[in-house]
């Protein structure tokens, strides 16, 4: 009885997607039922299994280790419904006090975690099964993960991770200003004291999208590996499984080849009597971490456009290198390049081809993934045609610029399929340039919506810029704008004046602040909850939709180095991470809420903090500690409750 009337208050959120309220998963699985009994981990607790993986053996050390020393007691409190409205404190110290009577303690500790995989063999490649089964009993000694991979049971791992928690601190002292408080706060006492809250739980978990990807640019600045490996740990945390590392650009060329070694040589950047590049061996070390946990390593060598670098080396091959980007008359259909930094590879010359077959060869041997990244984007006609071998071709040929870009890619993508590669382009030559490329081509749709290479018949990785980047918003980046010294609201001409009052919409043109939109193309700046809002498969047919792979957030990185990158990537990726893996709709179709989503993110932020990832702070803390009370709209859970769910236990 008192079972079922914990249930009923469970769910009386219309919207509620997952059964826990003292644990907080990030993504949320697709399918979980839990109890209420609290189980201890025996301090002999272990996680085994029958498998034979050494990628797996080294999984359950790295988790085991994460397990005993993350200790994690959430700091969001539970947020089940409260029974009526009251303040803040009341509500906590009531939801508290429903914790204690609710929870049992298992009779039993756990002493294990059995790991079973049914296909330890089964590679780390596009669309393998990741999904898992998790069983943690509340009258058993064995909880159980059952997987169809090994990739599938990682995800499994990560998951049981974020169920166990650690014994609440007893005392509460000041926090220590004068020592380092976060030494004295590290004490690992193996698996002593951990426990998982609301056994029984089963977890039946599985992918939405295949493809869940993360991209870097490691050439407008340059990241050391060991920050590489990092966000590699974070991308483990949020299930995601696809590192796009967009190596190279115009501004500078950090990779090391054996067939062009002038690349490096003179396109990387030299910084502080340091070359910045990536060897071999570091590309290496890259691939196989990022394999450890499940991610595969996509390179993109972007091309014909984005290629001043390769300038400094090859100067023959390309065009209108080292201008500026504009022209003297400043506009920006007359512009060189989509940014400052020009460059383009000079389609008409057999030696261009010389060199792109060659260096496309070598960067498809060093990453063993089936994908490869051509690049494709903004291509700048002007560019080409400032180039006189280019004019005399395009004359000779009746060729238009459009026509350049086409014989480009066509080879590109021969080349990239020779290699054994399937070819990943970005969106640009189908859905603004209208070119035949070949269906088999797989599109990343930045800058028009995903309905337009979809109906084309592509299949698509979706990264739209107005969700999916996560540069924007932080002010324009050129030297010399005086747009910005305006120090009074500009004056709104007089005719739209008219039209503003006749509709009513004045405020929305009068903003209570001025001075530009922020200076960048993509501004505002995307919160997670603008990310976790994007439906990749909006107004798409079924078909159409399954031609969606997954998606990317891209980190473009002209203002962001290793300084500072974790708060700019996390924890907004994790909240496309929880859409590429849960899905914007959950399994009965309904879609997720981003108020649900909140706590769990709340929580999953200060988590992420504690795994060394420095994501940066959402909301007050207080939000976390007064469930509901910063909300945006009047909570659902203080209305009225309907009589047949009552909410609070009895
Ligand atoms: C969730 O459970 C339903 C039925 O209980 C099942 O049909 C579905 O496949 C499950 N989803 C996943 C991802 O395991
Ligand atoms: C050149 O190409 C255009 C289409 O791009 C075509 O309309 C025109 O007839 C061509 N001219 C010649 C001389 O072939
Ligand atoms: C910057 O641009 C403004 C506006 O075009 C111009 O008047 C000024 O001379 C420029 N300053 C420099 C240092 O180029
Ligand atoms: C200069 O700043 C204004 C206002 O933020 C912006 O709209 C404009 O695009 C900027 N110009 C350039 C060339 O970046
Ligand atoms: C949805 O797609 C249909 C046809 O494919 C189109 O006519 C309609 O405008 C789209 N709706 C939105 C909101 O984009």
């Amino acid at each position: 009885m008192k079972a079922h009337i914990l249930l009923s208050a469970v769910f009386t959120f219309p919207s509620i997607a997952w059964a826990l309220d003292n644990v907080f998963l990030w993504p949320v699985p697709q399918n979980i039922t839990s109890g209420q009994t609290k189980m201890n981990l025996d301090p002999s607790f272990e996680i085994k299994g029958s498998y034979s993986s050494p990628i797996l053996d080294r999984a359950v050390d790295r988790y085991s280790r994460i397990i005993s020393k993350e200790r994690w007691v959430p700091i969001q409190v539970p947020v089940r419904a409260p029974a009526k409205a009251g303040s803040g404190g009341q509500q906590r110290k009531m939801q508290e006090r429903d914790t204690q009577i609710r929870i049992s303690v298992g009779e039993k500790a756990l002493e294990s975690l059995e790991i079973r995989v049914e296909d330890s063999t089964a590679e780390l490649v596009q669309g393998v099964d990741e999904s898992y089964v998790l069983d943690i009993p509340n009258d058993d000694n064995t909880a159980t993960l059952i997987a169809a991979t090994v990739w599938g049971a990682l995800r499994g791992l990560e998951t049981f991770s974020q169920l166990v928690q650690g014994q609440r601190h007893g005392i509460i002292r000041d926090y220590d200003n004068s020592e380092r408080e976060e030494e004295r706060a590290v004490v690992n006492n193996g698996f002593k004291g951990l426990f998982i809250p609301e056994a029984p739980i089963h977890i039946e978990d599985s992918p939405r999208f295949t493809h869940r990807g993360l991209m870097l640019d490691t050439s407008r600045n340059y990241f050391p590996v060991k920050d590489i490996l990092r966000t590699l740990d974070a991308m483990a945390y949020n299930k995601m499984n696809v590192f796009h590392w967009h190596i190279t650009d115009s501004q500078s060329f950090p990779l090391r080849l054996d067939s062009a070694p002038e690349l490096a040589e003179h396109g990387a950047y030299i910084f502080n009597g340091r070359r910045l590049v990536y060897t071999k061996k570091d590309v290496k070390r890259i691939v196989q971490y990022a394999k450890e946990r499940g991610i595969r390593v996509i390179p993109e060598i972007d091309m014909p456009a984005h290629t001043g670098s390769w300038g400094l080396a090859y100067q023959d091959i390309t065009t209108c290198t080292g201008r500026f980007f504009l022209d003297e008359t400043n506009k920006w259909d007359e512009r060189y390049a989509a940014e400052p930094t020009t460059g383009q590879l000079n389609p008409v010359l057999a030696k261009t081809y010389e060199v792109v077959g060659k260096v496309i060869a070598e960067i498809a041997s060093m990453f063993p993934d089936g994908s490869y990244h051509g690049g494709g984007d903004e291509p700048i006609y002007k560019c080409w045609e400032d180039e006189a071998s280019v004019r005399e071709y395009m004359s000779a040929h009746n060729a238009t610029g459009d026509d350049l870009l086409n014989k480009f890619l066509t080879k590109e993508v021969d080349f990239i399929k020779k290699a054994g590669k399937q070819p990943i382009l970005w969106e640009d030559s189908v859905t603004n340039n209208n070119l035949a490329i070949p269906k088999d081509v797989v599109l990343q749709v930045w800058v028009n919506p995903v309905q337009l290479a979809a109906k084309k018949g592509y299949k698509i990785i979706a990264s739209h810029a107005s969700f999916w980047y996560l540069d924007c918003g932080h002010g324009g980046w050129t030297g010399n704008n005086t747009s910005y010294d305006e120090q009074v609201p500009p004056k709104i001409p007089e005719s739209l004046q008219r039209e503003l009052e006749r509709y009513g919409l004045e405020d929305n043109y009068r903003p209570s602040n001025w001075g530009g939109a922020g200076g960048d193309w993509c501004s505002p700046f995307k919160s997670w909850q603008r990310i976790y809002s994007y439906d990749m498969t909006f107004n798409l047919t079924e078909t159409e939709a399954s031609n969606v792979l997954g998606g990317e957030v891209a980190m473009w990185s002209e203002q962001m180095d290793p300084v500072g990158m974790d708060g700019r990537l996390w924890p907004r990726a994790a909240a496309a991470a929880e859409v590429m893996w849960s899905g914007r709709h959950d399994k009965n179709g309904v879609k997720r809420d981003v108020g649900e989503a909140m706590p769990r993110m709340f929580d999953w932020r200060y988590r992420l903090v504690t795994r060394g990832i420095h994501a940066e702070a959402i909301q007050p803390l207080w939000c976390g500690q007064n469930p509901y009370m910063c909300d945006s709209n009047y909570p659902a859970a203080l209305l009225p409750q309907n009589d047949d769910h009552p909410t609070t236990p009895l």
